[in-house]
């Protein structure tokens, strides 16, 4: 596999640059030559941001799986495609070369069709990081299917708005999931998903910790069982499904600033070149190579960098089922030890973490293999990326600070390693074909370097969302309606004297808890649930570990006063209504919330109080009554339960 796009110099990354921004058409055209279409396109990109409508490579047809995988068997059939490292290092590790990748994806597709899956069909996909997850990703592709993965970490509730909203038909799930410690029961928690969804036609159980199932006749069907049906009667060739370059390739899940989490959409083409594009130029991937991103697949990151990107560049992909801190801080880096890794890409959240244990476990393992480090989901403090760079790289790494988004398929700003110039906690610059331009709050663009202002992109690229699915309405008013003709981000960000750029973290009501994108109005939601609350306002705070906790100012209205009682008891309704990963750190209870006479929170002030600033609150004025804040400050220490009696 040669990789002809590939940037190698931070001149050629300038003249690449030029090129694509002058002619996009031609430059996006000549990269896509690189990938098998079944048909090729009669124009490279159609586009407007009003509607917004966004078509690239119109009138191709082809299929991402065989990109990913039948391309490759010629001269990598032998080769590691998956590296599975699972959850207890003592169990064995299993490798998936692209062969037998192929062949078992090719399985999976006939299981899929023997239960009904057709092209255009959603299918949910709720399981554990084990190797037949990629499996499942893959062959939903592969017969058409829409893949809409749900992290683990949600709720049943999560599960059923999902699939309410996708109309999804279809499940497939594990028994359970081995999480450090612990095991997660998912197959229940699809169960209790399901008592709010009887459209769900088959549910596919894979076993993984062979706890205890209810399996309803019918419905659901184990994953082993319906692979030996297709070892006689199925078609050991499955042709892949030829999709049309602007078909849906997937739905992803992600929180926005208002109402429940929208469903964005991608599609086959574009997001194969820029998954792929992104991949090899960032990262400067090399033929044999070991890539190990260790995130989650429930997340974009995982859809990227650890299927579409790499697989379609004919990479070898480490995929590990566990946490960093399990059986010890060391587990990164004994994989990394093990396996010989090239490439390590995490989240500064795990960075901070590990960080924290300490030295002791890093004696010992030999790291030498690394060559590229890379970050990505929060802003990356410069400790810790010093910390990253001269303990784990040796200070002979380049670390690439990737900034992107579930909306934008792939990195947009991000250094390419040891390529361009890399400036600690800066993404630093754009990737060919990326406009970012910042605009103050009227809409109107900064220019000139060391300003700040809101992100926005001037022009897509091929990876850009297509909508949000079941209403293109809500995409238009979320990202392209803030700023006439722009993408909106969301994000904060400050360009420096030299041109690059530093994103500084969200600029809407978006909390980013680890690297885990959660919208306060979700929080708010969840937490109102609870019989006793009357009333809550959710902000973040800076957090040394997570980047941002989340902070909950509670009006309770409780049948008992003990505090830590109701404390808990908020805290399950929200881990009951969106998941664990949206438990509020810290709560406090509240008589009233700051509001403008309108009825709008003034949440700057709650944000400020949050942060332990008591005092030096701005101006409140404007609020319907001015004495809430006073309170509110003065009890934030003690955060003590007021009752509230009717
Ligand atoms: C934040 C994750 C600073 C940002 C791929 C963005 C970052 C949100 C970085 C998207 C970075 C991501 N530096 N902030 N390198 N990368 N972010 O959709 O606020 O889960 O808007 O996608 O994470 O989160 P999402």
């Amino acid at each position: 596999m040669s990789y002809p796009y590939q940037i190698t110099s931070y001149e050629q990354y300038n003249q690449a640059y030029a090129s694509c921004e002058k002619d996009p058409q031609a430059f996006w055209g000549s990269v896509a030559e690189h990938f098998r279409w079944k048909k090729k396109w009669n124009k490279v990109l159609d586009w407007n941001f009003r509607e917004p409508k966004i078509e690239w490579f119109s009138g191709a047809t082809m299929n991402i799986t065989e990109n990913c995988l039948d391309r490759h068997i010629e001269e990598l059939g032998n080769k590691p495609a998956i590296i599975w490292e699972p959850n207890d290092p003592e169990e064995h590790h299993r490798i998936l070369t692209y062969k037998e990748l192929l062949f078992k994806v090719k399985q999976f597709s006939n299981v899929l069709k023997n239960n009904g899956v057709k092209k255009g069909d959603r299918v949910c996909i709720y399981m554990g990081m084990i190797p037949e997850l990629a499996i499942a990703v893959l062959a939903c592709a592969r017969v058409g299917a829409i893949h809409s993965v749900v992290f683990g970490g949600f709720s049943s509730q999560s599960i059923a708005d999902r699939l309410q909203d996708a109309k999804a038909e279809f499940i497939i799930t594990c028994d359970g999931a081995y999480r450090g410690a612990k095991d997660i029961p998912l197959k229940s928690v699809i169960d209790d998903a399901l008592i709010a969804c009887p459209f769900v036609k088959r549910v596919i159980v894979c076993t993984r910790t062979r706890t205890p199932v209810s399996m309803i006749k019918g419905r659901d069907v184990w994953w082993e069982d319906e692979i030996k049906k297709v070892e006689t009667h199925g078609n050991p060739d499955f042709p892949a499904e030829e999709m049309d370059a602007n078909d849906m390739l997937f739905i992803l899940y992600t929180s926005g600033s208002t109402g429940k989490p929208k469903g964005v959409v991608h599609a086959c083409g574009g997001y194969m070149v820029w998954a792929n594009y992104t991949f090899v130029n960032v990262f400067q991937y090399k033929p044999g190579q070991v890539h190990f991103c260790t995130a989650d697949i429930g997340w974009i990151t995982g859809h990227s960098y650890i299927i579409y990107g790499p697989l379609s560049a004919g990479a070898t992909t480490l995929m590990f089922e566990g946490i960093p801190t399990w059986p010890d801080a060391g587990r990164f880096w004994n994989i990394v030890d093990r396996y010989k890794v090239d490439i390590l890409y995490t989240a500064p959240t795990a960075i901070r973490s590990l960080m924290a244990y300490g030295m002791d476990y890093l004696v010992g393992k030999d790291l030498s293999s690394l060559k590229v480090l890379g970050t990505v989901g929060e802003p990356i403090n410069e400790e810790a990326w010093h910390w990253y760079h001269k303990n784990i790289g040796k200070e002979k790494c380049p670390v690439v600070d990737t900034w992107w988004q579930t909306e934008t398929g792939g990195v947009l700003i991000s250094n390419l390693a040891g390529v361009t110039p890399e400036k600690p906690s800066f993404a630093t610059l754009p990737l060919p074909g990326v406009h970012p331009c910042l605009v103050d709050e009227n809409g109107k663009e900064i220019t000139g370097n060391n300003v700040s202002g809101n992100l926005c992109m001037k022009f897509p690229w091929p990876g850009i969302l297509r909508t949000t699915y079941g209403d293109h309405e809500r995409c238009r008013l979320n990202y392209f309606s803030t700023y006439e003709n722009l993408y909106f981000t969301g994000d904060g960000c400050l360009r420096d004297e030299n041109g690059f750029y530093r994103i500084t973290g969200r600029v809407d009501d978006v909390l980013n808890v680890s690297g885990h994108r959660i919208g306060t109005a979700e929080v708010e939601n969840a937490i109102n649930m609870h019989a006793g609350v009357v009333e809550s306002a959710v902000v973040g705070y800076p957090h040394d570990i997570k980047g941002q906790g989340i902070y909950a100012y509670v009006i309770y209205n409780g049948h008992h006063g003990d505090e830590t009682l109701a404390r808990q008891d908020i805290i399950q309704t929200v881990t009951r209504i969106i998941g664990p990963i949206a438990k509020p750190d810290k709560i406090q209870f509240v008589t009233g919330l700051p509001k403008t006479r309108s009825g709008k929170i003034m949440r700057r002030i709650l944000r400020k109080i949050a942060e332990g600033e008591t005092t030096n609150l701005g101006d409140t004025t404007t609020l319907l009554d001015p004495g809430v804040v006073e309170q509110i400050a003065g009890l934030r220490i003690k955060g003590t339960l007021i009752r509230i009696k009717d």
